[in-house]
């Protein structure tokens, strides 16, 4: 059965169908990165183009390596190389490299909607790596399934978002993905990092950290984006971190422990204590391993649709 969208633009809209088929896909090729020779020639022949205008880590090796294990040819774009820097407008830099007969875009960009705008510009199928404070949906599907690879489903389970909802995109992709899939979102952190509508995406929110490890199977604490102007939001770090950070001691006061994702880069002793990042209820590198899974089944569902 195939996908029934042509781009991977965010997960708001995505279907529950489109969602599941996503992430059982991802369970195949999980399997395969444990085996000896972590490759499948599923993609031998296709030319992706990996567009990155902000600074990333797992994202864009993730892609690059999810690439290669399916045999795909693979092209980096870094923007502080290339000629936008002398002049060249987006829309032309996009026409060049689709000249070059390239089959898939993974586009990175730090303005919400640049995503969008290269699917009425190329034919290439366009996956959004993160745009601005929009949506980072390859996030979101590999935060489910890290998740369900846990407790087995999404269904029922009881998640919460912590810390700066307003400038993040990881927020926005969990909430719509996690919501279509039945699960009970919830956020939690300073008011003013908390969009004021946000109850209409259906999500409850929770004020007190201590009520949030209570009531909630995973936690999925965000990290606070300096970058993005989040210091204005808090009187300072370590007010943030004594009411909200997640921290051993705190996590031990309620016998049930929530599943800690992250989706990194970590800030050490702000969201989370070291103690709490490297320690038992935390699956950070799972998700890491589990994104190159993801993300192979993404660029395998979208480019063996034509
Ligand atoms: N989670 C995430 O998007 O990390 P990078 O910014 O390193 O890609």
């Amino acid at each position: 059965m195939p996908l029934t969208t042509k781009h991977l633009l965010g997960l708001e809209g995505v279907t529950r169908e489109d969602i599941q088929l996503i992430l059982d896909t991802a369970t195949t090729f999980r399997e395969v990165l444990e085996r000896p020779i972590k490759k499948v020639p599923t993609l031998k022949g296709k030319t992706v183009v990996n567009l990155f205008f902000e600074n990333s880590t797992r994202t864009r090796i993730s892609f690059e390596l999810a690439q290669k294990r399916l045999s795909a040819d693979t092209v980096n774009f870094s923007a502080s190389q290339s000629s936008t820097k002398k002049g060249e407008t987006l829309k032309d830099t996009v026409r060049n490299i689709e000249a070059m007969k390239v089959d898939m875009i993974v586009v990175r960009h730090e303005s919400a909607g640049v995503p969008n705008f290269l699917t009425q510009i190329s034919k290439a199928n366009i996956i959004n790596a993160g745009d601005g404070a929009h949506e980072h949906p390859t996030q979101g599907l590999l935060d489910m399934y890290s998740i369900r690879e846990k407790y087995g489903k999404l269904e029922g389970l009881k998640v919460c978002i912590v810390g700066d909802i307003t400038h993040s995109r990881v927020a926005l992709s969990n909430i719509y993905g996690l919501k279509t899939m039945g699960a009970k979102v919830s956020v939690c952190g300073p008011a003013s990092m908390i969009p004021w509508d946000i109850e209409k995406l259906g999500v409850k929110v929770f004020s007190r950290i201590d009520d949030a490890i209570a009531e909630n199977d995973v936690l999925n604490v965000l990290r606070i984006q300096l970058e993005r102007k989040a210091g204005a939001s808090i009187p300072s770090i370590r007010e943030y971190h004594n009411f909200f950070g997640i921290t051993r001691e705190r996590l031990e006061k309620h016998s049930k422990k929530p599943l800690i994702l992250h989706p990194g880069p970590i800030n050490r002793g702000v969201e989370l204590s070291s103690e709490v990042a490297d320690g038992p209820y935390q699956v950070i590198l799972d998700q890491v391993t589990n994104g190159v899974a993801v993300r192979m089944a993404v660029l395998y569902l979208l480019g063996t649709m034509n």
